[in-house]
C-alpha cells in the first residue's frame, strides 16, 4: 500500500493524484489516524486472515466485485456514492484480491486528503468516525474481501455539521488527541 497526500487537482477521481515529486505519508503519520494495515500474500492468504480476524473479533466476511461487470448499470452511480465524503459508527475493513483502488482518508487537524493506493494482498482498517471515500483507478476494477464483527454498519454518514457531533466522530477525534 501507498499512501501520499492528494494533489486535488479537479479531473477522473480514478487517476493517481499524485503531486509531482510526490509527497508520501509515512507509517507514523497513518499510526496517529489509527489507521491499520497489513500486506499478506494473496496465495495462501486465508490462515492469516483468519488469524486476524479471529484477534480482532471479525466473525463474518463477504467479497464485493467493484466493476461494470460485477454492478451493470449501477456501476457509476455507485462509484459516486463511493467517492462521497462520509464516515461510519464502524470500521471498515477490506481485504484486496485482486485489481486496484483508492481509499482517500482526512488527516486531523490539517483536514487534507491522504490517498491509499491498495493493490492484491492490502488489509486495510479505516477506522470509525474518520471521514473518507474510495474509487477503483483506472483499470475500474476492484474484488475485495470485507470483513465485519456482527451485523454489518456501513451506513454512511456523509461530512456536514450533524456528522461532527455524532458520538463516534468524536470519539474519533478524541481518541488521536484532535480537540473537536
Ligand atoms: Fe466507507
Amino acid at each position: 500500500m501507498r499512501a501520499y497526500y492528494y494533489d486535488n487537482v479537479p479531473g477522473d477521481q480514478r487517476r493517481s493524484h499524485d503531486h509531482l515529486p510526490s509527497q508520501p505519508v509515512s507509517d507514523e503519520t497513518l499510526t496517529k489516524l489509527n489507521i491499520k494495515y497489513w500486506t499478506i500474500p494473496v496465495e495462501g492468504h486465508e490462515e492469516k486472515i483468519n488469524a486476524i480476524a479471529a484477534e480482532r473479533g471479525y466473525k463474518n466476511r463477504d467479497n464485493i466485485h467493484v466493476s461494470k461487470e460485477g454492478m451493470g448499470d449501477a456501476y457509476e452511480d455507485k462509484l459516486k456514492i463511493f467517492f462521497s465524503e462520509h464516515m461510519h459508527e464502524d470500521e471498515e475493513i477490506r481485504y484486496i484480491l485482486e485489481g486496484q483502488g483508492f481509499f482517500d482518508v482526512r488527516e486531523s487537524p490539517s483536514d487534507l486528503w491522504i490517498r491509499l493506493a491498495v493493490e492484491p494482498g492490502d488489509l486495510l482498517v479505516v477506522p470509525a468516525g474518520i471521514y473518507h471515500r474510495f474509487t477503483v483507478d483506472e483499470s475500474n476494477m476492484i474484488k475485495a474481501m470485507r470483513l465485519f464483527q456482527d451485523e454489518p454498519k456501513w451506513v454512511p454518514y456523509n461530512r456536514s455539521e450533524e456528522t461532527e457531533h455524532n458520538p463516534h466522530r468524536v470519539g474519533y477525534l478524541h481518541d488521536i488527541g484532535v480537540a473537536a
